[in-house]
């Protein structure tokens, strides 16, 4: 081998190798949802991905059936890029991606964001069982039940999600519970519930109202969470969702209408 052919060699190889170790030193960047995933139907989202001061465009993608395909672009600001979706349907719940453009090529993929959009069907009711005070030790089953047949259902407390789980036919509806075995102060809080269908597992119901359960300490004198009127158990648990007759119509969603804006610009 000629000793130019060697540095020929070896420049393509190196660079190669220089070009790789930058990319691998570029940071992966991290998608979030402004104010979080569970965004209201008709509500604007705002998706940011971080990525590096490095980024000269920034892709949104979305999980299409087994397909990744690209939704939109951004340009970068500081070391973010901003996606809005102004005005959410049904069509925009699902599993985003986001990465970024630099001088050396495509950045890897950030963590999937499960973007869920609420409202889409009416709310379910959540009730507890025995009751929503409870001595701490004893058992506590929280009823999330609805009018509808729904198969999931997902429960948040104080807007966070502690469970999800399955609901059953429940007369002409379904019903989930959610049971804690020995409740401790640690369970105080608001509780709401969501229900959805397994097949379309990102698209909710409206939430519950919400739920206060209120944790009583044996030995202590009382409750210092306890409301002014605690005899009125009334006013603390959820009641069903009263505008019946203005029941919404479920929503057909089709997975063909989806949104696209145009294709893919890069193969997976
Ligand atoms: C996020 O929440 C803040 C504070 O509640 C609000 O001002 C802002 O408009 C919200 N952003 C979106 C995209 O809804
Ligand atoms: C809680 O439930 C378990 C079984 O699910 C039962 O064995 C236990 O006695 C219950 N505890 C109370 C305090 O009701
Ligand atoms: C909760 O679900 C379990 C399992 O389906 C069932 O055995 C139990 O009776 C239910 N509890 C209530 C309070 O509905
Ligand atoms: C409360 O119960 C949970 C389990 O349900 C347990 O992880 C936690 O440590 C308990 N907290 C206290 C203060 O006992």
């Amino acid at each position: 081998m000629t000793h130019t052919l060697s540095v020929l060699l070896c420049l393509g190889l190196c660079l190669g190798q220089r070009m790789r170790a930058e990319a691998d030193t570029l940071p992966r960047p991290s998608l979030r949802a402004e104010n979080g995933s569970l965004v209201p139907l008709g509500r604007s989202v705002i998706l940011r991905c971080q990525g590096s001061v490095e980024a000269d465009d920034y892709i949104l993608e979305k999980d299409h059936g087994s397909r990744r395909i690209q939704i939109m672009d951004a340009k970068p600001s500081g070391i973010e890029g901003e996606f809005h979706i102004p005005g959410v349907t049904a069509k925009h719940a699902g599993t985003y991606y986001c990465s970024y453009l630099h001088s050396s090529g495509w950045s890897e993929h950030s963590d999937p964001l499960e973007l869920v959009v609420t409202g889409v069907y009416d709310p379910s009711s959540l009730s507890a069982l025995p009751s929503s005070m409870v001595a701490s030790g004893h058992n506590v089953t929280f009823l999330c039940q609805s009018q509808r047949w729904y198969d999931r259902s997902a429960l948040y407390k104080n807007g966070e999600q502690i469970t999800q789980g399955r609901a059953q036919h429940h007369l002409r509806g379904s019903l989930a519970n959610f049971s804690i075995p020995a409740v401790n102060s640690t369970h105080r809080g608001t509780y709401r519930c969501y229900n959805f269908y397994s097949y379309f597992p990102y698209v909710w119901s409206a939430p519950s109202s919400p739920l206060v359960l209120w944790v009583t300490v044996p030995g202590t004198s009382k409750d210092d969470h306890l409301p002014q009127n605690p005899g009125n158990l009334q006013v603390l648990t959820s009641s069903p969702p009263t505008q019946t007759g203005a029941r919404r119509r479920v929503r057909r969603i089709t997975e063909s209408s989806y949104l696209t804006s145009g294709q893919a610009r890069r193969g997976h």
